[in-house]
């Protein structure tokens, strides 16, 4: 659960099995040059968005008999709920594009089975070492769940969801359970794997989507799809690079993508919260949570938990960690180098629970689990991008970023600004202000356990669907789709 993946990673060497590492983000790099033309696409998007929406297909998910994780048999809450926003029509997607690959958790990637990974409906195995750190009656709400388990956990929610049609004629959004990340995931580690292997599930996909009677409707628009890795993963931009190339390919244009971390030019790409260990069961296990982290005496003025890459020169990190260090007394380091915060240590829980604020720069990418982690734990974020949340999350956090986190500039960091000097001049006051807006947020940001969702509180889930339907409404504009 608090895993850190923020550790640098060369693509096609199988030589660093941290299995919970975040790819690099190589092709960034070769986007460089052509910051123009992304600026020049980005100035048309807003312009189309300033002049000036629709959706569909059958059945409903077969699988599952004898694999632990397969998503539970639907029950389609009846019309008791107004479900105003629409409706959602579940793709009855062939096997082999999703529960196929759970079954085959043990070849997930080539270092070892990804099975107890994806156990409990791919929330993990239950984190019984955070006995004595979280209260007992939650002790069946956390879990070792891993980051890139979106895909599983929106499937089976979007399964019994309220608002879900069995009938697509009805459907305002046609969802598709393709797990995108756990497909490519197996071919990205090897040199025996060609980028054809990376890209061929995607492929299928969506020639099968396109062959349905409901893609035409609105040539997609209506569409989407949980992908649980950050996207440039999916945005390879040439055979030798990493990843696959899924949001390339022209036939996934105009398919809304969920994502934990999203281009922030493209349009449909959404940033969704990483799934964290917080699994509540009820709003009262919230409520119970949000009244614990409230109650919680932080020792420390701020903690950096992060894998300090023994310190390399012109590393950010190793600025971050050299202030932690020398702020002793008032900055605690939890360095989660190898994988020692990632086998089911309470190390990371423990010291955002007990530091008013956390440091959250950004890594190989701009996000990093880690945001959700020190949040669920009420403690504030101090961010050095805009990318790593502001422009990433909108959905789900608070507009005004200054009421639930402190943003720093990278560069006055890199002059040599004073992170403790900066945090020490906000009073008591201004401090729990701003903890209680984080703790407001936190249903906000967890996945309830249960499939059917909790009881009249909104969770990630919730709020992602409803933004989802929102905008395939403000679609229908006129001239809205380019
Ligand atoms: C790659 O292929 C070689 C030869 O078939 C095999 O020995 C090796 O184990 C493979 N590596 C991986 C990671 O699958
Ligand atoms: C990339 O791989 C595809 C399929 O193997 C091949 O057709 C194409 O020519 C390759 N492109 C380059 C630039 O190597
Ligand atoms: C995406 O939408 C545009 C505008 O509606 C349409 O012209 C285009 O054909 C669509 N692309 C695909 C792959 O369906
Ligand atoms: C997990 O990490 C702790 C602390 O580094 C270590 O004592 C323990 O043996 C590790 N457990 C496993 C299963 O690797
Ligand atoms: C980043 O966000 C901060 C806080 O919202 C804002 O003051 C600043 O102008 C933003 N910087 C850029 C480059 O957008």
């Amino acid at each position: 659960m608090f895993t850190i993946s923020d550790t640098t990673i060369t693509p096609h060497k199988l030589q660093k099995p941290d299995l919970h590492r975040k790819n690099s983000f190589t092709s960034l790099k070769h986007h460089l040059p052509r910051t123009w033309l992304i600026f020049f696409v980005f100035f048309l998007q807003i312009l189309l968005l300033l002049l000036a929406r629709s959706f569909q297909i059958p059945t409903g998910i077969s699988t599952r008999q004898n694999l632990p994780e397969s998503p539970p048999i639907t029950t389609v809450h009846g019309g008791d709920t107004k479900c105003s926003a629409g409706k959602i029509f579940v793709y009855d997607l062939p096997k082999y594009f999703n529960t196929e690959l759970l079954e085959n958790c043990h070849e997930l990637n080539p270092w070892g089975s990804r099975c107890d990974t994806y156990s409990n409906n791919g929330l993990g195995p239950i984190a019984t070492n955070l006995a004595g750190v979280i209260p007992n009656s939650l002790a069946g709400a956390w879990f070792w769940t891993d980051q890139f388990a979106s895909e599983i956990i929106y499937h089976n929610r979007m399964l019994n969801y309220k608002c879900r049609t069995l009938d697509p004629e009805s459907a305002t959004a046609y969802y598709i359970p393709f797990y995108a990340g756990l497909a490519v995931g197996k071919y990205l580690w090897s040199e025996n794997y060609t980028a054809d292997d990376r890209d061929r599930h995607c492929h299928m996909m969506l020639k099968w989507v396109h062959d349905q009677p409901y893609w035409q409707k609105s040539d997609g628009w209506d569409h989407f799809v949980t992908m649980g890795r950050i996207t440039w993963d999916f945005r390879r931009s040439n055979n030798q690079s990493w990843g696959s190339k899924c949001i390339y390919l022209p036939g996934m244009r105009n398919i809304t993508r969920l994502l934990i971390e999203r281009n922030s030019w493209d349009y449909f790409d959404v940033g969704v919260p990483y799934p964290t260990g917080f699994h509540p069961n009820s709003p009262s296990d919230v409520a119970t949570w949000q009244e614990f982290v409230r109650a919680r005496a932080r020792t420390t003025l701020f903690c950096f938990a992060g894998a300090t890459r023994g310190l390399i020169r012109n590393d950010f990190r190793g600025l971050l960690l050299d202030q932690c260090y020398k702020s002793s007394g008032s900055c605690r380091v939890v360095d989660c180098g190898g994988s020692k915060c990632s086998n089911g240590s309470s190390l990371i829980l423990e010291s955002f629970l007990g530091s008013d604020f956390c440091l959250q720069p950004r890594g190989d990418s701009f996000t990093r689990r880690s945001i959700f982690d020190c949040m669920i734990a009420g403690s504030i974020p101090v961010f050095f991008w805009n990318r790593t949340a502001y422009s990433q999350y909108e959905w789900f956090l608070p507009g005004q970023p200054e009421s639930y986190s402190v943003f720093i500039d990278k560069n006055e960091i890199l002059n040599g600004k004073s992170i403790k000097g900066v945090l020490e001049k906000f009073n008591e006051e201004e401090v729990r202000n701003m903890r209680e807006k984080v703790i407001e947020y936190i249903p906000r940001i967890v996945y309830a356990k249960p499939h059917e969702g909790l009881e009249g509180m909104k969770d990630a889930f919730d709020v992602a669907v409803e933004g989802v339907l929102n905008r395939i409404k403000d679609q229908e504009q006129e001239g809205f789709k380019w």
